[in-house]
């Protein structure tokens, strides 16, 4: 399904957020910023789809920067926009439940809008840590439901109705359904309880 959207993907991500998404990336980055500061600081960006959080990270630190996707035309597209902003990123294809990299490479790890993608949460995780250096930092951007009331009822129907009608028209018919699927889960607190309960945070 990613390698249908991929070509609208960018248009999708920054519509639907309401140019929003790139602000949270830069605040991820900013979080990381004072881990990341050596030189021979290394960085992961999981499911890193356009390569948008791993340009992001790239600009914003002194770190090695590496991105990882199991979709091939998501990282043509991320390749293709590094060379043309001269950031020299690497682009490893890669499943984040068996990521392609030793134990304990990176000083920091990222994951955005990926792990209510994966068909376990938990992998996904023990993955990300596995390859953090003991010390280093892992962070994850996902969304998820508001507290407030009235809020969290207007969000919720933004995310089930609005947004798979919006990105179907983006996307076209075809990708409509696998939106719909895989429809936005309260994945961000659930996986904050998640690891917390492991001892993770
Ligand atoms: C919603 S996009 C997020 C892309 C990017 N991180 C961003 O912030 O825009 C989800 C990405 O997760 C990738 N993905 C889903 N499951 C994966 C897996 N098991 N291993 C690697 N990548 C995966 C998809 O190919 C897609 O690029």
């Amino acid at each position: 399904m990613f390698a249908k959207i991929s070509a609208r993907y960018d248009l999708l991500n920054h519509l639907l957020s309401g140019n929003m998404d790139k602000r949270w990336r830069r605040l991820v980055a900013s979080e990381l910023r004072s881990d990341l500061e050596s030189g021979e600081a290394q960085v992961l960006d999981v499911a890193c789809g356009t390569g948008d959080l791993a340009l992001t990270l790239f600009e914003s630190t002194d770190a090695r920067v590496v991105g990882t996707d199991f979709c091939r035309p998501m990282l043509e597209l991320a390749a293709r926009k590094a060379s043309k902003l001269e950031a020299a990123i690497s682009f490893v294809e890669g499943d984040a439940l068996s990521l392609p990299f030793r134990d304990g490479l990176f000083d920091g790890v990222t994951i955005a809008f990926g792990l209510r993608n994966l068909s376990s949460t938990d992998g996904g995780l023990r993955e990300l840590l596995r390859v953090l250096k003991p010390g280093g930092k892992a962070a994850v951007l996902e969304f998820s439901k508001p507290i407030v009331p009235g809020f969290r009822a207007a969000f919720q129907f933004y995310f089930t109705t609005m947004l798979p009608w919006l990105g179907g028209i983006v996307v076209g018919r075809e990708a409509r359904t696998s939106i719909c699927l895989i429809r936005f889960q309260d994945s961000g607190s659930e996986t904050a309880r998640r690891a917390d309960a492991r001892g993770w945070v």
